[in-house]
C-alpha cells in the first residue's frame, strides 16, 4: 500500500471505534444538555424545556426504560430509548456534533443486532413532517410507514 494511501485511512473516520453502552448516572449531565439544546427540542414530539430536576426525576422513574449512550470515537456521542411497554424509540445525538453526518446512521445500525439479541420484535417511532434527517434514516433501515397526520409520520419495523 501507497503511504498516500495508509495517510488517508489514518486521517479519515475508517478506523474510528464506534460502540453503544448502558447509560449511567454519570452520563446525566450531558445527556440533558443534549435533550434540551434547541436544536434536539425542535425535533423532540414534545418540546417543552424541563429542569435538571425534572431530568433526575425522569432517570429514577424510568428503570425498564432502555437507555444507551452512542460512543464515537471514545467520545460519548448520543442516545437511544427504547420502551419494551410502547415499542417506541427515540434518539438524538450530541447537537455539537450536528457537522459531522452519519453519525446518525451508525448509532441506529448498531442498535439493530442489540435489538434483536434483547428478542426486541418492534420497533416504533413517531417523526416530525420535517425532520428529513431522521425520516431518511427510518426508512433506510426498512421502517414501513404506518400512519400519517398533518404534522408527523409514525414508522413501524419488525425484526
Ligand atoms: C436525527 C439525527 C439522529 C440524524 O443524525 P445525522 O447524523 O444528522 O443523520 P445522518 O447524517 O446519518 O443522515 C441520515 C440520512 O438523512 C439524510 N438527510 C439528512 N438531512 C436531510 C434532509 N434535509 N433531507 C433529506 N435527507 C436528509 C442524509 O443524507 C442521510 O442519508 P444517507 O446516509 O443516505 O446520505 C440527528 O439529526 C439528531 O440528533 N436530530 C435531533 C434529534 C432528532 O431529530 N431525533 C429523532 C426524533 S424522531
Amino acid at each position: 500500500m501507497k503511504t498516500s494511501s495508509i495517510e488517508s485511512i489514518l486521517s479519515s473516520d475508517f478506523l474510528v471505534s464506534a460502540s453503544l453502552r448502558p447509560m449511567t448516572d454519570k452520563d446525566l449531565e450531558r445527556v440533558y444538555r443534549w435533550r434540551t439544546d434547541p436544536r434536539t427540542l425542535k425535533r423532540a414530539n414534545d418540546p417543552s424545556d424541563f429542569s435538571f430536576e425534572e431530568h433526575l426525576g425522569w432517570w429514577e422513574n424510568t428503570p425498564k426504560l432502555l437507555k444507551l449512550v452512542f460512543e464515537y470515537g471514545g467520545k460519548p456521542a448520543g442516545v437511544i430509548l427504547y420502551d419494551n411497554e410502547t415499542r417506541y424509540w427515540g434518539f438524538y445525538l450530541n447537537p455539537k456534533n450536528s457537522s459531522r453526518k452519519g453519525l446518525g446512521r451508525i448509532m441506529l445500525s448498531l442498535f439493530m443486532p442489540i435489538a434483536k439479541s434483547l428478542k426486541i420484535k418492534t420497533i416504533k417511532a413517531t417523526v416530525k413532517l420535517d425532520n428529513y434527517a431522521s425520516r431518511a434514516l427510518h426508512e433506510i433501515l426498512g421502517f414501513r410507514t404506518i400512519h400519517f397526520s398533518t404534522f408527523a409520520l409514525e414508522y413501524q419495523k419488525e425484526l
